[in-house]
């Protein structure tokens, strides 16, 4: 029930915050291979069906996608300015292309690459990000796939098992934390101090 409770929420203050094109942020922090910290922007993608899974969108070949592949924990950090609330989503994370087994998956995937502009679907046929152009642009003649083509196979959807949520309400001082020890276990909710 509780788990049901902040997705609730989150969707409810996304909808509340629509500015920014109404794409809201978080910040996915994962683990190096180092064991320090590598933190940036994604895009929301929404929620993975009905569930409490969260997607983001990225590069199969991007730094992000190898420390996920090493280490699976991550936390994502959104903040909503208009209402003033802090998401703090825990928990471990999936890499999923064109293979993946799970049809819902592949669904969103091709949803999330219909919605793409062109500029930024162009990436994913591009030069591998992070790494020092061994050829100039013009090297990279690879035809974009359009929004209705299958994606290209760099893109792939990022899906966070949550395991447990922080959320903060400024406005209220309010502070709430989320928890399900393992997935197949119910939500806990504990009011703790902000
Ligand atoms: C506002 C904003 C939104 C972004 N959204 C995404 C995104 O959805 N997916 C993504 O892979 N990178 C996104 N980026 C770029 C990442 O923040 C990051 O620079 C890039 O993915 C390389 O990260 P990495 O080297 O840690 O893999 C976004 C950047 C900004 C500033």
């Amino acid at each position: 029930m509780s788990g049901v409770q902040w997705r609730g929420r989150l969707l409810e203050s996304v909808s509340k915050n629509n500015n920014y094109d109404k794409i809201p942020y978080m910040q996915l922090a994962t683990v190096r291979g180092d064991g320090r910290p590598a933190n940036r922007s994604v895009a929301f993608q929404g929620f993975h069906g009905g569930t409490t899974g969260v997607l983001f969108q990225t590069d199969s070949r991007s730094p992000k996608a190898a420390e996920i592949s090493l280490s699976s924990w991550v936390e994502a950090c959104m903040y909503l300015p208009d209402t003033q609330e802090q998401f703090r989503l825990h928990g471990q994370a999936s890499l999923h292309g064109a293979d993946t087994p799970n049809d819902l998956l592949r669904q969103e995937r091709c949803r999330a690459w219909a919605g793409l502009p062109h500029e930024i679907r162009e990436w994913f046929s591009g030069p591998p990000p992070s790494q020092i152009p061994k050829s100039p642009p013009e090297a990279f003649h690879h035809a974009v796939p359009g929004p209705k083509d299958s994606p290209a196979d760099s893109f792939v959807l990022g899906l966070i098992d949550v395991m447990s949520v922080d959320y903060l309400d400024l406005q209220q001082g309010r502070r709430q934390l989320f928890t399900r020890p393992h997935p197949d276990e119910r939500w806990s909710l504990t009011e703790t101090c902000a």
